[in-house]
């Protein structure tokens, strides 16, 4: 659903070499995929339920922390300064206004995020401590992602899920963005003015498509789970008080069985990651 350079203007004058015009190839055919996993699917076709978002901001709150942990402790390093905007897109903290609305004081409590997340997270925390100029690349995806479709989908899941106001929606609201195009224009003359070695260029981009990589299998796992909690529903009688499974800093409402099987699936997606090579 990219719409090209439409909104270029001409005071955007971009070529071939601009990292923001590069960044934006590699990752084309990574975007698409992203837009066609079964979870952004559910979003655009304004089918997303209140636990799938719920479940989506739970990975959200810690992916934003790591990365913008990562921002704000590089927050003078030359590949980070240039593109750090801390009041105009910090997110963690409208996250976590949002996880208060949705599971109350104790939102600490029930978060509860697969593998997938913590792979990510884990490769942010890396990067943050080992090659802070690659940082730019999972700012740019997030955050400009968030500034683009992440609007549309916004609109969308408010009616979906049938809520009246903007409470739990904090998330997709930029406050400090008066017009997202303009800001995104800013945002890619910064990243196009970044000092960077024919090397680190490169491993800006191939990072970049590995920051879509890392979404689609957060977004594939999270459906995993909203699968599973879908057919617990489906299997559990009405009579039985609903359960919660404690896995490690984790609550999630199950059946004894589904307890078991959830606590396996965890396990399995556990051993994945370790398979899994960043
Ligand atoms: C339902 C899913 C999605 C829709 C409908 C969507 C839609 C869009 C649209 C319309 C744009 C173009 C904006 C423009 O050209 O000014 C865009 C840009 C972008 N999207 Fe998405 N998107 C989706 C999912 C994602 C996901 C999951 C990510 C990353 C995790 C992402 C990252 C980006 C980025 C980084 C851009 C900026 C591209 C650039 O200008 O360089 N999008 N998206």
């Amino acid at each position: 659903m990219e719409t090209g350079n439409k909104s270029q203007t001409a005071a955007e004058q971009l070529t071939d070499r601009d990292l923001s015009e590069q960044i934006k190839k590699v990752t084309k055919e990574s975007h698409v995929r992203a837009e066609n996993t079964q979870l952004m699917l559910s979003f655009q076709r304004g089918q997303v339920t209140l636990a799938q978002y719920k479940l989506l901001l739970c990975s959200l709150h810690d992916i934003y922390q790591a990365l913008e942990e990562a921002l704000d402790r590089n927050c003078n390093h030359p590949g980070v300064a240039p593109i750090y905007f801390p009041a105009e897109l910090a997110r963690l903290e409208s996250i976590q206004k949002d996880l208060e609305h949705f599971y109350g004081q104790n939102w600490r409590e029930r978060i509860v995020v697969p593998a997938a997340t913590q792979r990510y997270c884990h490769r942010l925390r890396q990067i943050g401590e080992e090659n802070p100029e690659f940082l730019v690349a999972h700012a740019y995806t997030r955050y400009l992602g968030d500034l683009s479709g992440g609007q549309i989908l916004g609109r969308i899941a408010q009616r979906s899920m049938g809520l009246k106001s903007n409470e739990g929606l904090s998330f997709f609201a930029f406050p400090g963005v008066s017009s997202a195009n303009l800001f995104k224009q800013l945002y890619r003359s910064r990243m196009n003015n970044l000092e960077l070695t024919e090397e680190q260029r490169n491993g800006v981009l191939e990072e970049a498509v590995r920051s879509f990589e890392l979404n689609i299998q957060v977004f594939d796992d999270l459906q995993k789970m909203v699968n599973l909690t879908e057919s617990q529903k489906t299997h559990s009688t009405h009579s039985e008080p609903e359960k919660s499974l404690q896995l490690p800093g984790t609550s999630v409402s199950a059946s004894p069985l589904l307890r078991m099987f959830l606590g396996l699936f965890v396990a399995l997606a556990t051993v994945s990651m370790g398979i899994y090579v960043l």
